[in-house]
């Protein structure tokens, strides 16, 4: 894969004015840390990308897609695999609990003619990211939330499912006498973008949300705009990390409106993220917030961006399923 060439500032931001986007002159910062191995030149059709080491949830998206399936399979698809994973402590059965020892969960979906559904603060349910399906394709409404949505996800057969497992139980337990009942961000949401053979992009975003929160408290990860956002013509963006920072600043919908403008996938992430980090300097401080975002475009084109080091994210493209580090807006 060939290598992103990296701007310098000055010719970022002449880039941006002269491409109109006078939000991207601000995106390249001093502070940036460049990583060399991040794939941005490269591009394909069909391929997906996801947050995270998920290599198993890109696998099912892809599998999906290379057999000609649509994006928007492929996507509900690919999410499912973290949600059914005991493993992972912050998407789905085994994801810890709210403060008051509640897995409640989050998930959005929207597809290649801009149709989106979603469920916040659901309990009990596996998959969330097959219940906002059924809100966008079977409901006259976007988001479902708590104890109705969890009557509709009955209504359509939805099993409920104890997502608490032991190993989440007994962390929250340990929590609760360790921090004094203070939440704590983890970072693993998924968010999973994907673009069909025939050209369509779809995404999903599916969480547990922020570590013993408090009850009742829900993240971006549902929330079009914020956690994930998809226009068939000009891209796909969505984000994992801190909801809150992504809420404020409506994260996804700001990386594809700076793509409508003329910034590429990666500048429009780069943007994203340092907007965050201007807007809200007293809240990045603590070292363990994180907020990381991945956007492709309809060329199959893609970016990624975080705001501290240690973002990752996996692309699977021209049948290889790897996993990157992104560039990232501090340097620690
Ligand atoms: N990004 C997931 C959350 O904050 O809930």
């Amino acid at each position: 894969m060939k290598r992103r060439v990296f701007f310098s500032n000055a010719a970022l931001a002449a880039l941006a004015g002269s491409m109109g986007f006078a939000g991207c002159a601000k995106a390249a910062d001093p502070k940036t840390t460049k990583h060399k191995n991040n794939p941005n030149s490269a591009s394909g059709k069909p391929m997906t990308i996801a947050t995270w080491p998920n290599e198993l949830a890109t696998a099912a998206a892809w599998k999906v897609l290379s057999s000609g399936g649509s994006a928007l399979d492929a996507v509900e698809q690919g999410a499912q695999i973290p949600e059914a994973d005991p493993a992972n402590t912050s998407v789905g059965l085994g994801g810890l609990p709210d403060r008051d020892g509640t897995v409640s969960l989050d998930a959005c979906i929207m597809d290649a003619v801009g149709n989106a559904g979603s469920v916040t603060f659901v309990q009990n349910i596996l998959h969330p990211i097959s219940l906002a399906r059924k809100v966008m394709e079977k409901t006259p409404h976007l988001m479902l939330s708590g104890a109705g949505a969890e009557k509709f996800a009955a209504a359509e057969g939805f099993p409920k499912t104890n997502l608490l497992t032991e190993g989440s139980r007994k962390a929250w337990e340990e929590w609760k006498i360790k921090t004094g009942y203070q939440p704590i961000p983890n970072h693993d949401t998924i968010g999973i973008l994907a673009l069909d053979q025939k050209g369509e992009l779809s995404g999903g975003c599916t969480t547990s949300g922020a570590a013993y929160k408090m009850h009742g408290r829900v993240g971006d990860s549902p929330i079009i705009g914020a956690g994930l956002f998809v226009d068939n013509e000009i891209g796909a963006a969505t984000a994992t990390g801190l909801g809150e920072l992504m809420m404020k600043t409506l994260s996804s919908f700001l990386i594809v409106e700076l793509m409508r403008q003329g910034a590429s996938p990666q500048e429009a992430c780069e943007e994203a993220i340092a907007r965050i980090a201007r807007k809200y300097p007293e809240k990045i401080k603590p070292t363990d917030v994180q907020s990381g975002v991945i956007a492709i475009n309809p060329a199959g084109e893609h970016g990624a961006f975080s705001l501290r080091s240690g973002f990752s994210y996996t692309i699977f493209m021209n049948g290889e399923n790897k996993v990157y580090q992104a560039d990232s807006y501090l340097k620690d």
